[in-house]
C-alpha cells in the first residue's frame, strides 16, 4: 500500500499544534505496519538544514500555468519518505498567514505534479484539514482515491469565489453548492470532503457532533450527507508515547509513579516561587476553541485553592488579560511556544485544565494522564473519548461555575490520598498507543483502493 500523507505541518519540521504532531507520529507507524509512506508538506523557510533538494523545475499541472518553478526537498527518517515543496508564497518565515487560502490552493495544486516529478504513484492520498483539501481533488481526478481527515472543522480555507475559484486550477463544474462553493465562497474544506472517498475525523464523537448545527461550522448539512453514504467515521488519534514519556524525559527528572512526581512538582514550584497549593496546568493555544476565557473567568475562584500555570500564546486579548492575573502570586502566564516548559508544566501539575468548546481529539489530555496529571475538561470530542470519569474529572456547561465545581472536585481527590493515588495509577497506566489508529486507517486505504471510484458531480 502506497499511502501520501499531504498536510500543511509535520513536526518536527514546522508544528503550530496537534495537527503536526499527529504527523509527526502516525506515518512511522504505518510505515512499521507495512505501507510505503510519503509525507508531502511545504517547504517553509526556516525548515531545518537536513532537507536535501531532489528535484527542481518548472512544473505543469493542468488548469494551472501559473505554478512556476517547483523545489522539492526530501528527508528520509524512521522508514518515511518526507516531502518538501518549494513554492515561492512559503519562502518566508512562519507557517500561517493572511493569504493562506491563496498559498495552500498553490500548495494544494502542485502535490499532484510533485508526485508525478518523482514518478510517485500512491495508491491512496489522504489529506488533512483544509490546506491539503484540493489536493485529494487533484488525486481524485487523477483516478486516485482519497481519504480526507478533518481535525478541525472550524478553520475551513475559505476566499470569495471570484478570487478563489481560479486559484484552484479546477474546471467550471466544481463551484456549485454540491462541490466547493459555500455562501459564494470557495471553500478547500469542502473540496476535501467532496472528492474524498472516505471522510475521518479525529475521534469518533466529534464525527458525531459535527453532524449537529453547534459543532457542524455550517457544513452539517453536507456532513449528513456523507455520513448516510457512509463516508464517514471517527478515529482517535494515538500519541508519540516516545516523546512523551515520564520515565525517559530529557526535559525533566524522569519518572515512573507519583512518589517520583512529587519531586517534579517541587521543581515548577520552585521555578515559579509558587506556594504549596496543587497546581492546575494549561498548555494550549490560546483561542475560542480551547475555552481559556473561561478558565480566567474562573480564576478568582480557583486561585483560592490552587496555584495555576499556563503555557499559551494566540488571542492578544487572552493574553493579556492572562498578563494581568500573573501579578497574582498563584498566577503564573507564559507567553509563547516552548517544548521543555511545556514537558515542565505536564510534569509537575497536579491536575490539567482543558475547558474547550469542542475538542477534535486533543493530544495534551493524553500527555498530561501519561505524567499522571489528572486533566479537568469539558465533555466534548476526544476528551470524551479519552478521560474516563476514574482518571479525570468532567464537566458539561461552557460556563466558569462548571470548571469551578469539577475543581473543585478534583480538590476533594487530591485530598483523598488514595483516590488521588489510585487515578494517577490507572492514567499512567493507559496506553495510547498509535498501533491501533494506524492500522484502522491502512484498513479504510484498502476499501477505498478496493472500491469503485463514483463520480463527484
Ligand atoms: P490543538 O492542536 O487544537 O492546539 P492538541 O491538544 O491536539 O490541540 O495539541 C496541542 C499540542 O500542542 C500539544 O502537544 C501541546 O502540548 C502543544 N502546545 C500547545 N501550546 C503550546 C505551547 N505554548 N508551547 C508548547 N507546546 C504547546
Ligand atoms: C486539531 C484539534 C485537536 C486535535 C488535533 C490533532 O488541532 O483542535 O483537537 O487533537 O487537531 O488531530
Amino acid at each position: 500500500m502506497r499511502v501520501v500523507h499531504v498536510a500543511s505541518e509535520v513536526f518536527p519540521f514546522s508544528r503550530s499544534g496537534g495537527l503536526g504532531d499527529v504527523l509527526g507520529a502516525l506515518p512511522a507507524v504505518q510505515a512499521a505496519q507495512g505501507a510505503e509512506v510519503t509525507v508531502v508538506s511545504p517547504w517553509y523557510a526556516d525548515i531545518c538544514q537536513e532537507v536535501r533538494e531532489v528535484w527542481r523545475g518548472e512544473v505543469q499541472a493542468p488548469g494551472a500555468p501559473d505554478l512556476g518553478t517547483l523545489r522539492i526537498g526530501e528527508v528520509k527518517s524512521e522508514g518515511v519518505r518526507y516531502l518538501f515543496l518549494g513554492l515561492i508564497p512559503f519562502d518566508r518565515p512562519g507557517l500561517y498567514h493572511q493569504d493562506d487560502v491563496w498559498r495552500f490552493a498553490q500548495f494544494g495544486r502542485a502535490v499532484w505534479p510533485a508526485l508525478a516529478a518523482l514518478s510517485l504513484t500512491p495508491d491512496v492520498v489522504h489529506g488533512h484539514d483544509w490546506q491539503a483539501g484540493l489536493s485529494v481533488a487533484w488525486a481524485r481526478l487523477a483516478g486516485v482515491p482519497g481519504v480526507f481527515s478533518v481535525h478541525n472543522l472550524q478553520y475551513q480555507g475559505r476566499w470569495n469565489i471570484h478570487d478563489g475559484a481560479p486559484w484552484t486550477g479546477l474546471p467550471g463544474w466544481a463551484f456549485t453548492p454540491d462541490t466547493l462553493e459555500f455562501h459564494g465562497d470557495v471553500s478547500l474544506m469542502k473540496a476535501g470532503l467532496v472528492f474524498a472517498s472516505q471522510v475521518t475525523t479525529v475521534s469518533p464523537t466529534y464525527a458525531q457532533e459535527i453532524l449537529t448545527h453547534t459543532y457542524g461550522e455550517g457544513l452539517e448539512g453536507l456532513l449528513a450527507r456523507i455520513s448516510a453514504e457512509g463516508r464517514l467515521s471517527g478515529i482517535i488519534n494515538g500519541l508519540d508515547q516516545d516523546r512523551w514519556n515520564p520515565r525517559e524525559d530529557e526535559h525533566i527528572r524522569p519518572y515512573r509513579d507519583l512518589r517520583g512526581k512529587v519531586a517534579a512538582g517541587r521543581a515548577l514550584r520552585a521555578e515559579f516561587g509558587l506556594d504549596g497549593a496543587p497546581i492546575l496546568g494549561a498548555v494550549s493555544r490560546l483561542a475560542e476553541q480551547k475555552g481559556m476565557d473561561v478558565l480566567l473567568s474562573a480564576l478568582p475562584e480557583l486561585v483560592q485553592d490552587w496555584n495555576v500555570v499556563v503555557l499559551g500564546s494566540g488571542d492578544p486579548r487572552l493574553e493579556e488579560g492572562l498578563r494581568d492575573w500573573a501579578e497574582h502570586g498563584r498566577v503564573v502566564f507564559v507567553q509563547g511556544m516552548h517544548e521543555a516548559l511545556a514537558h515542565r508544566i505536564y510534569a509537575g501539575a497536579d491536575a490539567f485544565a482543558m475547558p474547550s468548546r469542542f475538542e477534535p481529539c486533543g493530544l495534551s489530555q493524553m500527555i498530561a494522564m501519561r505524567y499522571g496529571t489528572l486533566p479537568v475538561v469539558r465533555e466534548t470530542g476526544g476528551l470524551v473519548d479519552t478521560v474516563s470519569a476514574d482518571v479525570g474529572f468532567r464537566f458539561g456547561p461552557e460556563t466558569p461555575d462548571a470548571l469551578a465545581a469539577a475543581c473543585r472536585e478534583a480538590l476533594a481527590a487530591f485530598a483523598n490520598r488514595p483516590d488521588w493515588r489510585a487515578r494517577v495509577k490507572r492514567g499512567m497506566a493507559l496506553n495510547f498507543s498509535w498501533d491501533g489508529p494506524a492500522a484502522a486507517y491502512l484498513a479504510l486505504y484498502a476499501e477505498v483502493q478496493a472500491a469503485p471510484l463514483v463520480p463527484v458531480a
